[in-house]
C-alpha cells in the first residue's frame, strides 16, 4: 500500500474550502493508502508565534481533523514535534542542501519581503524540514496546492542526493497527489475568488464559526445589481454565491434558486439567507464535534499519544538506516 503524507500548518482554523477541497477526500483516502498527518508544529516557529498560542493552535487544528472524520485507528495523525526523528533527518539533511537553492525558492524570497526583521535560518531551511517530513516515512504521494509544488521538488532532490552520497536507495521519489476529478475549488465570499483565510476577514467560513458569525458573513457577501436579462450567463461573483450553494445546500434548493435567476425574480437577500441556513445546517455536526472533542482533554492526549507511537515506529526505521549508511556507529 503506497505512504501518504499530508502536513497540516498549526496556524490553520479549517475552512469549508478546506473541508470540500481536501479533508473530504483524506477521509476517504485513509481507507486507500497508508496515511499520515500530521500537524506541522515545528513549521510555525519561523513566524515567532506566542508559546499560549502554538499550543491552543495546534489543539485547535487537531480536534477540527477528528472532528471532520480522521480516525486515528485508520490514519496516523500525529504532532510533529513529538518525532525527534524528524529533527533530526532535518540535521541530516541539512548538510546537503545547497545555501544557494534554499536563496532561490519562491516562498522564502517571498518571507523575505514580508517579514524583513525576522528572516531566520529556519525560514531558509523551511523545505529542507518539510523533505524531512515526508522521506521520514519514506511517502510517495503527498496532497498539497501548487504554491508547494517547488517544495515538493526540492524534497526530491534532498532524497535522491542522499541516495547518491551513500549509494542508497532509502527515499523514494514523493510526489504531489492530485484529487483529479475530486478537486472541488471553493470560491470565497468576497467575489474575489477562492476561500482562503488570508484573503480577508469575511471571506471564510470556518467550520467553528457560530451560527452568527455565519450569517454576517453570508448576508455581506459580494453580489452585484441583478440579471440584467433571462438565462444570461451568471457573472462570476454570483456563480460564486451559486458555487458555495451547490455543495451546501439541497439540489431541490440550487434549482429553485437558479430558475428565479434565469427568470430575472430573484432577490439576493432571500439567497443568502437560505445559503447562510444551509452552510449552519452543513456544519452544525462538525461544529458540534469540535465543541465536544476540545473539552475532552484525555481523549486528545491519547490520540496524539498513540498517533506519535505509530509515526515513531515508522520514523525510528528510516532514520537508523539514515545513520548507518552516513557511518555512524555505536561505540
Ligand atoms: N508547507 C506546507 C504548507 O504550508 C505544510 C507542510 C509542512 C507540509 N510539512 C509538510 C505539507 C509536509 C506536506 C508535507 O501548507
Amino acid at each position: 500500500m503506497e505512504t501518504v503524507l499530508s502536513g497540516i500548518r498549526s496556524t490553520g482554523n479549517l475552512h469549508l474550502g478546506n473541508y470540500f477541497g481536501a479533508v473530504k477526500n483524506f477521509i476517504k483516502m485513509q481507507h486507500e493508502y497508508k496515511c499520515f498527518f500530521f500537524i506541522a508544529d515545528y513549521h510555525s516557529l519561523t513566524t515567532h508565534p506566542h508559546p499560549a498560542d502554538l499550543h491552543a493552535n495546534v489543539k485547535q487544528v487537531l480536534v477540527e481533523y477528528l472532528a471532520c472524520g480522521i480516525d486515528p485507528e485508520v490514519a496516523t495523525i500525529y504532532i510533529q514535534s513529538d518525532l525527534p526523528e524528524i529533527a533530526e533527518l532535518y540535521l541530516l539533511l541539512n548538510m546537503n542542501a545547497y545555501v544557494g537553492e534554499l536563496e532561490r525558492a519562491t516562498t522564502f524570497k517571498e518571507k523575505v519581503r514580508k517579514q524583513p526583521d525576522n528572516v531566520n535560518a529556519g525560514l531558509l531551511t523551511y523545505p529542507v524540514l518539510m523533505a524531512a517530513d515526508i522521506l521520514i516515512h519514506r511517502a510517495v504521494k503527498v496532497p498539497v496546492g501548487k504554491d508547494q509544488e517547488q517544495h515538493l521538488e526540492m524534497a526530491r532532490t534532498f532524497g535522491n542526493r542522499f541516495n547518491r552520497l551513500y549509494n542508497t536507495e532509502l527515499f523514494p521519489e514523493p510526489f504531489a497527489f492530485n484529487f483529479g476529478t475530486n478537486l472541488v475549488k471553493i470560491p470565497g465570499l468576497d467575489g474575489t475568488g477562492k476561500m482562503g483565510k488570508s484573503e480577508g476577514e469575511g471571506n471564510a467560513i470556518f467550520l467553528a464559526d457560530t451560527p452568527e458569525v455565519i450569517r454576517k458573513k453570508v448576508m455581506r457577501a459580494v453580489t452585484d445589481g441583478g440579471p440584467k436579462q433571462e438565462n444570461q450567463e451568471k457573472p462570476e461573483v454570483i456563480q460564486n454565491i451559486f458555487m458555495l450553494m451547490e455543495v451546501v445546500s439541497s439540489k431541490e434548493t440550487y434549482d429553485h434558486f437558479n430558475d428565479l435567476y434565469n427568470t430575472m425574480k430573484i432577490r439576493y437577500g432571500d439567497l443568502k439567507k437560505q445559503l447562510a441556513e444551509d452552510m449552519i445546517n452543513f456544519t452544525e455536526p462538525l461544529r458540534k464535534r469540535i465543541t465536544e472533542l476540545s473539552s475532552d482533554e484525555d481523549y486528545i492526549h491519547k490520540v496524539a499519544k498513540h498517533g506519535a507511537e505509530k509515526a515513531r515506529e515508522s520514523a525510528s526505521k528510516t532514520i537508523s538506516e539514515a545513520r548507518r549508511v552516513i557511518g555512524f556507529r555505536h561505540f
